[in-house]
């Protein structure tokens, strides 16, 4: 049985600060320059004897036009060109970073992401997928997770048999909000059958998993209009549901700027919208995950919740023991051991250092024991809900109530609020904190606490 979620506004009010989404700990900002020298180094260490199958991540940037929303890393344009261009390089990345693996490494994670993967043609994305499996060994069987990330406005039903021969078998969907005018004001018209002729045309080609995104927060949104799409999307079951808060970062990402300030709903409208989502999402019978992200009872997901094994990683939320993590193209960030890893994040160097052999690897972080002890307690802690305080005390050899004096002090307003249950031996994420997973893994930060306050918002809003 799924747990009861509470859903406090005052509550939920007053965490809404800015922080990490902590996909990676330490997060994105902490990375360092990095030498290429110093990245081979890693993986020849790390990887020396060792056959355990790889996680591979792709970055293909294009979009044919822009969402005004988009905080992704793309290139928008109509040349096609570009995209062939984009290719050849990435092919010649990935011979320069497969050898270092060694021969042909297992690979039985794959995940294309963007921008948009659809935006390449069927016959390129052909060429990818040949090109992969000649410099790595894409896992044949049904165990292989291979997935994608589609637009449905340059996907249509040929396209998704056509991904499924290739060997895709789960499915990213970008809708965002069904409303017209909300839409408009995105600059993103997506009909419904569009997007249900994807899904449809999925499950018969035998996908064995969906999932929306969806995005709140949104110019124009209001909870009537929310109420609409989340009932068309309860009405297409995807497997998984992604339900981001729209971070607006008009500095950052210069588009946003097409987005008129005063169309934007106001903070209480905007956690209006999140009680309203999980409240009907939960009715209709998705388990809510964590952090914007829900799944059906009987999706891996909710059953590695259930059975404590879900993990986090740069999608999200993810099953199973992590695997290295081979990153190819623009901003693509890998982990490797103990280490992260991000490529150039604009192409143009990107692809010169490829055309100078040399790996294109431009930022990352070596991380230390005390990275690693903090990124363990907030993986715990956002995805099992449940820190073993015993456990990391054995394990990493400190006692933990001295090592983490100033952490425990920061949670007792937490506690006091009633987010987590602090003792001896657990800390413990209630019903009340599950909305609020961020402030609370926020507490071991180290980073952001070392820093202090920037008046530059480099993260988004935890609401
Ligand atoms: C790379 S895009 C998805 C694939 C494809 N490009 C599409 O739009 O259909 C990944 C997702 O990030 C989310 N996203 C993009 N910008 C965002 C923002 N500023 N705030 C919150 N979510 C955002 C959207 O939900 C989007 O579907
Ligand atoms: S949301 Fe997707 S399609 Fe829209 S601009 Fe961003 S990456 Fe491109």
């Amino acid at each position: 049985m799924a747990e009861a979620l509470q859903l406090d506004a005052a509550l939920l009010n007053k965490y809404d600060t800015r922080g990490p989404r902590y996909t990676s700990y330490p997060a994105a900002p902490q990375f360092r320059p990095m030498e290429e020298a110093e990245y081979r180094a890693l993986v020849q260490t790390h990887r020396a004897n060792r056959s355990d199958p790889l996680s591979v991540y792709v970055h293909i940037p294009f979009c044919r036009t822009v969402c005004y929303y988009c905080g992704c890393n793309k290139v928008v344009t109509a040349n096609y060109r570009r995209a062939e261009d984009y290719l050849e390089v990435l092919t010649q990345e990935l011979a320069l970073q497969s050898t270092l693996f060694g021969l042909r490494p297992a690979v039985d994670q794959l995940h294309l992401g963007g921008g948009t993967p659809t935006y390449l043609n069927d016959g390129d994305l052909s060429r990818l997928m040949r090109a992969l499996d000649t410099s790595l060994a894409l896992e044949p069987g049904e165990t292989r997770e291979f997935s994608i990330e589609i637009d449905p406005r340059t996907t249509d039903a040929a396209r998704i048999r056509h991904l499924a021969a290739l060997g895709f078998n789960r499915l990213s969907i970008g809708v965002q909000d069904f409303d017209p005018e909300v839409q408009r004001a995105i600059n993103r018209l997506q009909g419904l059958d569009q997007t249900t002729e994807v899904i449809d045309t999925a499950r018969q080609a035998g996908f064995r998993s969906i999932n929306l995104d969806l995005i709140y927060g949104l110019p124009l949104q209001t909870q009537a209009r929310f109420a609409e799409t989340l009932e068309r999307v309860i009405t297409l079951r995807p497997d998984r549901l992604a339900v981001y808060s729209y971070a607006h970062l008009p500095e950052r990402f210069k588009v946003q700027r097409q987005i008129e300030a005063a169309d934007l709903p106001s903070s209480a409208e905007k956690l209006a919208l999140l009680v309203m989502t999980i409240e009907r999402l939960t009715a209709a019978g998705y388990v809510y995950i964590g952090m914007d992200h829900f799944a059906l009872p009987d999706d891996e997901l909710a059953v590695a919740l259930r059975e404590g094994s879900l993990q986090r990683n740069f999608q999200g939320y993810a099953t199973g023991a992590g695997r290295d993590l081979l990153a190819l193209g623009v901003s693509a960030i890998g982990r490797i051991g103990p280490a992260f890893a991000q490529n150039h994040r604009s192409v143009e160097p990107w692809a010169a250092d490829v055309s100078l052999g040399r790996i294109p690897v431009a930022q990352g972080l070596v991380l230390d024991d005390e990275d690693l002890l903090r990124g363990e307690i907030i993986q715990a802690l956002m995805c099992g809900r449940r820190l073993d305080v015993r456990d990391i005390e054995r394990r990493y050899r400190i006692e933990f109530a001295s090592h983490f004096a100033s952490e425990l002090e920061r949670l007792i307003p937490l506690a006091d609020d009633g987010l987590v249950t602090v003792d001896a031996e657990s800390i413990e994420v209630s019903a009340r904190g599950r909305l609020l997973l961020r402030p609370i893994a926020m507490a071991f930060d180290a980073y952001l606490h070392a820093r202090h306050k920037t008046t530059e918002p480099r993260y988004s809003r935890v609401i």
